[in-house]
């Protein structure tokens, strides 16, 4: 509970997205809403808290994307990190830092981490055998190679990690491994590499998991696994050219691995940040929150014990921040450990896992754009569905839904019409009229408790339950207004409306406060309405936020029906890109062997016109034609009844191959070939000239 916290100051991280995409929903869901809110609750409660992200520039996901759109990894990292970085500032996550991973403060600091580690004789140093692509000419180092999973049979598994069980792997584990640069079966080639022997810090490692029980039961028992499995030393360093250079002697053409340097990431940011080292020069690579300075040096907010560290960060992460990222640490020595890690399972989309490649997903920035000014809407819903225990699911129905009747209809409605009121029958002052009856005293006093319930779950990483608290608060004004019904006792009794809107105004500006973690851009705007000013947490619960004779603001209305049509465009949207990649993933048959030019002159293909088609009787593929080939009329036996009416085709002109052997087909002679062209779903359409052209003309 943060009244007896032991912790004077928090350093909260949000995992680095890679910068090889967008961010998607499934991020936010995941992790960066549930940080943000966690982060601005406790700045409204006054704590010292630092909000650390930036981009992961390196790792073989940045490399792969280079490769394939044929650029350097530089100008790919460039260009996600300013839409991941604007995106996050225009979604108003929070972050005091959004820094990156490519700039001199990260090399340097992940460097000397590894050095200090180095000198400190900790890492072994192997000569071990490494799958290399000959072809390629390169050592194939996690994601640059594919293989099946030792533990579920998942054929698609990473050298690294097999996504579908979660499993951290090695290369040479993989059952059937193949490069993912040319396809090839690898060869072993012996390679020097340091490792960080996870196997001799295990004792330390479990103790650091076994006190910390309390932690949510995905994280803690995918801990407990891996611990019970036994921990292998894990190489820090790749044979790669993009990342952080390894910074000791007979290293060359090796960097850190990418999962060494990301998390030291946190660290680096942190610096930046602290130091202010932000020239003009450098700012525009980092976003920083200029009006939330940090008040003291980097080294407290990752040294001190009093500092309480928190990571937020998606399931497939478990591993990295539960075991690996503390195992540095200790080696270390100087850092103080995660406290929690409140690591989330995964968003669904419309029943369909999220996928990048697959371009299954509701991109953020696409999203700010397409709908400007919500914000909140999908803060809401995302925060609503979050996966919090389990895998969840997104559908733009239930968006629309959640936007419609409870946002609108709960929260926006209460807030309006207690506004609208104030300003119709009072002229939007803050009025007190006959003392308060027993029903105001014990919606009041229900009202009281909320900031502390709202805050146990946010403190519990219960976002869900702590989002679901506070839309009580807005149905419990709903139902006040509801029973008082003050626009009939305007006319009887005025002096009791003066107290109704009292309460409900109260119970708004209460709304405002503790709309600030998980609807920033809402909470302000009520704010604003209620013309109150940016109130702390300590500040809800309070009956007298708006005291007698305070004059409000306009009105406005908080949000808005969401229309059916812009939820069809929505989905229509998926539907396109589905169908697009089903198409896109049939792929061609492979390629014949080659033929000579002769032999393939020795086909005598001419355009023809059939004239006549009819089914061959007893047999539903067959059709005959008779065709004109310029030259004579023939028979033709075809397999295509399947596909067209006799009646349509006829007078379409055709490619006949005409020198092909006749043969008896259901006692009819068939004299050639008609030439169709086979499409990816498997219809067939005819290869004809595109505009009519004599018959008997040569293809050729
Ligand atoms: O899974 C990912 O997207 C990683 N880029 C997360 C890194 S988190 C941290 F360690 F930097
Ligand atoms: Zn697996």
């Amino acid at each position: 509970m943060l009244g007896n916290d032991k912790f004077k100051r928090y350093t909260v991280t949000a995992a680095l997205p890679y910068t090889n995409g967008p961010v998607h929903i499934g991020h936010l869901a995941g992790v960066y809403i549930p940080a943000d809110i966690y982060v601005r609750f406790l700045r409204s409660t006054g704590k010292d808290v630092i909000f650390v992200c930036g981009s992961d520039e390196h790792g073989v996901p940045i490399t792969l994307k280079a490769r394939k759109e044929g650029v350097d990894p530089q100008q790919v990292v460039d260009k996600y990190h300013k839409i991941i970085g604007d995106s996050f500032r225009d979604f108003g996550v929070s972050f005091n830092i959004y820094h990156r991973t490519s700039s001199p403060t990260h090399h340097e600091t992940a460097s000397g981490f590894f050095r200090t580690l180095y000198d400190k004789g900790v890492f072994d140093e192997e000569e071990t055998e490494q799958y290399y692509d000959e072809k390629a000419g390169q050592f194939l180092a996690d994601r640059y190679i594919v293989g099946t999973c030792p533990k579920c049979g998942n054929e698609e598994a990473y050298g690294d990690q097999c996504e579908k069980c979660g499993t951290s792997l090695s290369p040479t584990e993989l059952i059937n491994p193949h490069s993912t640069l040319s396809g090839a079966q690898p060869i072993l080639k012996k390679t020097r590499n340091w490792f960080l022997p996870l196997d001799k810090m295990q004792p330390q490692i479990e103790a650091y998991i076994d006190s910390h029980k309390e932690w949510k039961p995905n994280v803690y028992g995918q801990c407990k696994s891996w611990l019970s499995g036994g921990l292998n030393p894990r190489a820090m360093t790749r044979d790669l050219d993009w990342g952080v250079k390894v910074p000791v002697e007979g290293a060359d053409g090796k960097v850190l691995y990418v999962w060494f340097d990301a998390p030291i990431g946190y660290i680096s940011g942190t610096k930046d940040l602290c130091n202010q080292q932000l020239g003009a020069e450098k700012k525009s690579e980092y976003y920083l929150n200029e009006e939330l300075r940090p008040t003291e040096s980097w080294e407290k907010y990752w040294y001190d014990k009093e500092t309480k560290l928190v990571h937020f960060i998606g399931k497939d992460n478990i591993v990295f921040h539960c075991i690996i990222f503390p195992a540095m640490l200790m080696a270390h020595g100087q850092f103080t450990l995660a406290d929690n890690v409140p690591a989330n399972e995964f968003l669904n989309l419309e029943g369909d896992k999220i996928s990048t490649s697959r371009n299954w997903a509701v991109w953020l920035h696409e999203y700010l754009h397409e709908f400007p000014g919500k914000q909140d809407v999908l803060r809401y819903v995302l925060t609503s569905t979050a996966p919090e225990t389990k895998d969840n699911d997104f559908t733009w129905r239930d968006f629309q839904a959640r936007n419609n009747n409870e946002l609108v209809a709960i929260f926006g409605n209460f807030v309006n019409r207690v506004l609208v009121l104030s300003h119709k029958y009072f002229g939007g002052k803050v009025m007190m009229g006959s003392p308060f009856t027993e029903t105001d005293q014990k919606v009041m006093e229900e009202m009281k408790l909320y900031p502390a319930k709202i805050a146990a779950s946010i403190e519990q990483y219960r976002f869900r339950e702590a989002l679901s608290e506070f839309m009580n608060l807005a149905r419990l004004g709903n139902k006040y207004l509801a029973d008082e019904e003050p626009w009939k006792l305007i006319k009887t009794d005025e002096d009791r409306v003066k107290t109704v809107l009292n309460v409900g105004l109260q119970i708004a500006a209460n709304l405002a406060v503790l709309a600030g973690p998980f609807l920033p851009f809402s909470a302000k705007k009520l704010a604003d309405m209620l013309n109150m000013g940016t109130q702390t947490w300590d500040k809800a619960g309070s009956t007298d936020i708006l005291s007698a004779g305070h004059q409000l603001n306009e009105a406005a209305l908080l949000f808005e029906k969401i229309e059916d049509s812009l939820i069809e465009e929505q989905i229509k949207k998926l539907t396109d890109s589905k169908a697009a990649n089903a198409q896109a993933a049939i792929k061609p048959e492979d390629a014949k062997p080659n033929v000579n030019f002769d032999q393939f002159a020795s086909m005598d293909i001419r355009v023809g016109t059939i004239l006549e088609a009819e089914k061959v009787a007893k047999t539903k593929k067959l059709l005959k034609l008779k065709i004109d080939t310029g030259l004579d009329q023939r028979t033709i036996v075809s397999g295509i009844a399947e596909y067209f009416e006799p009646e349509q085709i006829i007078g379409k002109q055709v490619s006949v191959l005409i020198n092909l052997e006749p043969r008896e087909i259901k006692g009819i002679l068939s004299q050639g070939m008609i030439l169709m062209a086979e499409n990816s779903d498997g219809n067939l359409s005819f290869v004809a000239p595109p505009a009519a052209i004599n018959n008997g003309s040569v293809i050729r």
